[in-house]
């Protein structure tokens, strides 16, 4: 039998995706709990056919360079890919992919999980119970917002933004405003949308939600100006990336109670450094980056990524490959 090409695993995912790699590859995976450091990644991939990454690893030029030229396809095991650099990949022809849709679902829950949790005070209301300090049943505390009938605003109109649009359009009738870079027909006959500019979406929304991805054009979008001219009652979830948000704006923001409250799934760093002073805040719902964590997510994704190696193997397209970042 021939020798069989190399691929290296970042962290243990769901065995359905490694069952896949197996019967087509030799699999080395990294076994800890936490990432491995940019030495130790660096130096398992060296010769490996193909890299199955996930959201923290830096898939850098030096982690090419270290694998070599064997290298020809990464699978991130993510629909974003932000921790990739996917020029560097295509100038050297090595494949990328991700996981698109298998997760729309599940991100989009938290999504809206979050905007209850803000609107509703979740955070305080548990923390209540625990500490042992619910008394009595207030007839004015922990009041919260309404979401019936109000104004959703969707920061970028993908895939888990349109999947929030449609629950909570669907469910609360909330009227839908979103930004993209295109139009959207199908949401505005659909839904009754309507794609406006950035700055009536924030000055307007009752509800925002961020969805794009994490690219120059988003990196910190929302900062002090325009966390400036949402409500005083918006409610700002974030289960994108937690570059898009100015961190230290938004915690000025919350404290001072320019906007309601704040639900996040996605922080930068993460994990949420321990003198984070965003954790201290009543107001603002911290999620440690669980979007996509259901079981039928994790376990779709983990066969898309095979999928992705797979064919890459046999000399084809990757099924899920991602788009080519335009040139600069
Ligand atoms: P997607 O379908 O590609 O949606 C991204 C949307 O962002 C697109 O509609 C795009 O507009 C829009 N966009 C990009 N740049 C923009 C800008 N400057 N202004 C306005 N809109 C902009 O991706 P998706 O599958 O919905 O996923 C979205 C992101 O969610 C991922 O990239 C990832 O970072 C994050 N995510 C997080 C979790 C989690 O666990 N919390 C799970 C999955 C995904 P066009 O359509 O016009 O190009
Ligand atoms: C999760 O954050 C993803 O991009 O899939
Ligand atoms: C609240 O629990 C009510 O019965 O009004």
């Amino acid at each position: 039998m021939s020798k069989r090409e190399r691929v290296f695993v970042t962290r243990q995912i769901p065995s359905p995706g490694i069952e896949l790699l197996r019967s087509h590859f030799e699999v080395d995976i990294w076994p800890d709990p936490l990432p491995p450091s940019r030495e130790q990644l660096q130096s398992r991939a060296q010769g490996v056919f193909g890299l199955l990454t996930l959201l923290s690893d830096p898939v850098d030029a030096a982690l090419m360079d270290a694998a070599g030229p064997s290298l020809r396809g990464i699978a991130n095991y993510a629909v974003g890919y932000n921790n990739i650099d996917v020029q560097e990949a295509n100038r050297r022809s090595i494949a990328v992919g991700n996981t698109p849709d298998a997760l729309t679902d599940a991100t989009a829950d938290i999504a809206v999980g979050l905007v209850l949790a803000a609107a509703r005070h979740f955070q305080e209301s548990i923390l209540q119970v625990r500490a042992l300090e619910w008394k009595t049943w207030e007839p004015m505390g922990l009041l919260g917002l309404d979401l019936k009938g109000k104004t959703l605003g969707i920061l970028g109109m993908g895939r888990i933004g349109a999947a929030v649009a449609r629950t909570m359009v669907g469910g609360w009738k909330m009227k839908l405003l979103y930004t993209s870079r295109t139009d959207k027909p199908q949401i505005d006959s659909e839904l009754g949308g309507r794609r406006v500019p950035l700055e009536e979406l924030l000055s307007t929304s009752d509800v925002i939600s961020i969805h794009t991805d994490l690219n120059p054009g988003t990196k910190h979008l929302i900062d002090r100006d325009t966390l400036s001219i949402m409500k005083s009652n918006a409610i700002l979830v974030n289960t994108a990336r937690g570059g898009v948000i100015d961190q230290e704006a938004l915690y000025d923001a919350l404290r001072a109670k320019t906007i309601f409250a704040a639900g996040l799934d996605v922080t930068d760093p993460e994990p949420l450094p321990n003198d984070s002073r965003l954790r201290e805040l009543p107001n603002c719902t911290i999620l440690p980056h669980i979007g996509s964590a259901t079981f039928v997510a994790r376990n779709t994704m983990s066969i898309m990524a095979a999928n992705n190696l797979i064919a890459t193997l046999h000399g084809q397209p990757m099924p899920h490959g991602v788009p080519m970042p335009k040139q600069s």
